[in-house]
């Protein structure tokens, strides 16, 4: 018998400090820098985004996301036996936010480790999962998407400040008999590294070039849409399915124009779109499984209904996984 993957368990977790548009607007004005909740809502669709405190890393934000998954799928974190953490702001160069997770959780023992693919972090680290639980290497995986990208935000640059949050979100993923997911589709395209990147690196004990996030929000968001729309598309022919078929399309929280624009090309009314990025800001590769998880709790997104995910980020990167709740 075919063995599949499904996720019996979501949770997601954000940082207490909360900041509106007007806050952060306030914060910026004291530092010379000018914009407005109009310019924000309108070109992006935020109005509000949570930062950590200082010495919060993302593998506590992971913690909690893990612990509120893992009890959703009611197992504890000795069950796991699989975990992959999707970042780009891990706690150290290294180890891997994944290993120092897997401690803080007392999952030790189990494989464990990172994933970067930025925005699309999540989708990258879910296809993983599912190809090693199909494969018969692991049985039940822990997929985390954590970020503390206001580590990484230039707050003198008010085209990219704004734009981002700092969260997680988490899936457990279980062996069984029916899919969950149908199929997915992943792709990268190195040529872009640099429409959004962080350039720097450490050498000899010191930071060299710079470390802020850098990024042509123009040339990100012509790219996103097509590519946005190709994977989606490839991930539902790969199943044999339509954009009909998808109950909830569920892409990066980036910004609701992009998000607008991929449902149109897929002919999908935005009824069908959980959309968080108002509430969430841009949390790169936490933003999916932290928008999937509210959209479950609420009740918006049932058991049994078909979910198309979707990311795309830095690298360029891309991809989609459909799959059955
Ligand atoms: N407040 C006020 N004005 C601003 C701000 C701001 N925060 N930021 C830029 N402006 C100004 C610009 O200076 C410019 O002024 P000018 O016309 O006098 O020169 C004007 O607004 C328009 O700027 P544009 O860059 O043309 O604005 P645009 O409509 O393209 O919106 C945005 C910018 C929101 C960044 C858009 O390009 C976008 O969303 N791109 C995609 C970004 C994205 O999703 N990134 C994440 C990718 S995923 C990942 O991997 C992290």
């Amino acid at each position: 018998m075919r063995r599949y993957s499904r996720i019996t368990g979501t949770g997601s977790y954000l940082p207490p400090r909360r900041l509106t548009n007007a806050d952060l607007v306030a914060e910026l004005a004291a530092k010379g820098i000018e914009t407005s909740d109009d310019w924000i809502v309108e070109r992006t669709g935020i109005r509000a985004r949570h930062f950590a405190d200082a010495g919060v890393f993302s593998s506590d934000l992971g913690l909690e996301a893990a612990k509120n998954a893992l009890q959703a799928a009611g197992c504890s974190a000795q069950d796991i036996d699989l975990l992959i953490v999707a970042t780009s702001t891990p706690d150290m160069v290294f180890p891997s936010t994944a290993c120092i997770l897997q401690n803080k959780l007392g999952a030790n023992g189990c494989p464990a480790f990172d994933v970067q693919a930025v925005c699309s972090g999540f989708v990258y680290a879910l296809s993983i999962a599912d190809a090693m639980i199909q494969a018969g290497a692991a049985r039940r995986a822990l997929v985390v998407g954590a970020e503390v990208f206001s580590r990484i935000l230039d707050f003198t640059d008010r085209t990219t400040c704004v734009l981002f949050g700092d969260g997680a979100g988490a899936v457990v993923l279980e062996a069984s008999d029916t899919p969950g997911i149908l199929a997915s589709d992943l792709h990268a395209d190195g040529k872009h590294v640099d429409i959004l990147c962080v350039p720097g690196h450490v050498s000899g004990g010191s930071v060299l070039g710079d470390p802020l996030l850098k990024m042509d929000g123009q040339a990100v968001f012509k790219l996103a849409v097509g590519v946005l729309e190709d994977a989606a598309r490839a991930a539902l022919e790969k199943a044999g399915k339509t954009p009909a078929d998808v109950d909830w399309l569920i892409p990066h929280q980036a910004n609701i124009r992009i998000m607008q624009s991929t449902a149109k090309r897929l002919k999908m009314s935005m009824d069908k779109v959980v959309v968080t990025v108002d509430q969430h800001g841009n949390t790169s590769a936490a933003s999916i499984p932290l928008a999937l998880d509210s959209a479950v709790r609420s009740g918006k997104v049932k058991p049994g209904e078909t979910l198309l995910l979707e990311g795309v980020g830095g690298g360029f990167t891309w991809g989609a996984v459909l799959l059955n709740l």
